[in-house]
């Protein structure tokens, strides 16, 4: 049987991507062209930088992408685009760039929820049905806990009331002088450190309920580095102490993350969970779930480092959609907040 071929986008934040996938969901071709050399400077991602970006590089991606799969636009029956969440002028190009193709080529419109969508890269991953399940995204903007029922029924659990954990990731690489992105910067200052050398406070992590907390881990660093009376510390320099911080830091987010994945599947009882997001490339995250998921009796999917990060692969999402004969109007809006 021939395949139905379908074009993803994502520019949600300071990834232009575009993908292409198949019905079955195959992913033929995922290309992802960075902008971290442009925010780096500014240690954090730029709104307006990102969107003026994603606007000289969405098409040469869009022909890229198509080039590897050997599709040719004519062959694409439908557009899947990440509407939301993310910066909306980062957005509004992804969206505007997909209504346009689906005019033009005369297909269906497909908008995507690009949290959904984290989950949904590790049924990707997994090339076979991984619903119902348990699922945790950890990105830079979402930490949230979901029971996903199918493939596109996600109830929301609990979530972080602050910051999510790649928001703490690159605040405290920014404290410790590490640079941007934190998340990896954070994981390789670790290697050499103590995870058990700075006490550090872990929000929640008896209660009995599934939300996160992160903004006080991270004032904790701020105070361990130079005492509560300390506008704004020096980053202290390379050395044991900085990468006993990284690691105690690291620490204290995976005994966090671990604790509510192992609440949720009791509470659920369900016996699957899935990670997807930025921070689940993190390896100490990966070994810790890994091993949790093990005494709990759960199969764990966490999709491979590119399927983590932001990509347009899993804009497949909509492939679900599309089959129950779910259509985003022509008017479909790029929303910046959760919806
Ligand atoms: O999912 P993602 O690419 O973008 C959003 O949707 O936000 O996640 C980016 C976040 C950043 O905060 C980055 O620091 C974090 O994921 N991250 C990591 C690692 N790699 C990326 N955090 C911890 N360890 C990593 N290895
Ligand atoms: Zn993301």
């Amino acid at each position: 049987m021939i395949p139905t071929f379908f074009l993803g986008i994502e520019t949600s934040c300071d990834e232009t991507a575009a993908a292409v996938f198949t019905d079955e969901p195959a992913v033929l071709a995922n290309v992802v062209a960075s902008q971290t050399d442009l925010h780096a400077r500014f240690g954090g991602v730029v709104p307006e930088v990102a969107a003026r970006a994603h606007l000289q590089r969405l098409l040469p991606v869009i022909d890229e992408a198509l080039r590897q799969a050997n599709v040719r636009l004519d062959q694409i029956a439908g557009v899947a685009v990440h509407h939301t969440p993310g910066l909306v002028g980062a957005l509004l190009v992804g969206v505007s760039a997909a209504k346009m193709l689906a005019v033009a080529l005369d297909v269906p419109l497909l908008g995507v929820n690009h949290v959904h969508g984290h989950l949904y890269a590790c049924r990707l991953a997994a090339g076979r049905d991984i619903f119902p399940c348990v699922g945790l995204v950890v990105s830079g903007g979402h930490t949230m806990l979901f029971h996903c029922r199918d493939a596109v029924t996600f109830e929301r659990l609990g979530g972080t009331l602050d910051d999510a954990a790649g928001e703490a990731f690159d605040k405290v690489a920014t404290l410790l002088g590490l640079g941007f992105p934190g998340g990896p910067a954070v994981e390789r200052e670790a290697a050499a450190g103590d995870p058990k050398a700075v006490r550090l406070p872990r929000p929640f992590l008896h209660e009995d309920r599934l939300d996160f907390s992160f903004s006080g881990l991270k004032t904790a660093v701020l105070y361990a580095l130079a005492g509560q009376n300390e506008p704004r510390p020096a980053p202290p320099p390379p050395g044991k102490r900085r990468a006993d911080l990284a690691a105690s830091f690291q620490e204290a987010v995976v005994d966090v993350l671990t604790a509510k994945c192992r609440q949720a599947i009791r509470r659920t009882g369900l016996n699957r969970l899935a990670v997807g997001g930025g921070v689940a490339a993190n390896r100490r995250l990966r070994d810790a779930l890994e091993r949790m998921a093990h005494e709990e009796g759960a199969e764990l999917f966490i999709p491979p480092m590119g399927l983590c990060t932001d990509n347009a692969a899993m804009a497949a999402a909509a492939v679900e959609r599309w089959r129950r004969g779910d259509r985003s109007p022509p008017d479909l809006d790029a929303v910046p907040t959760l919806v």
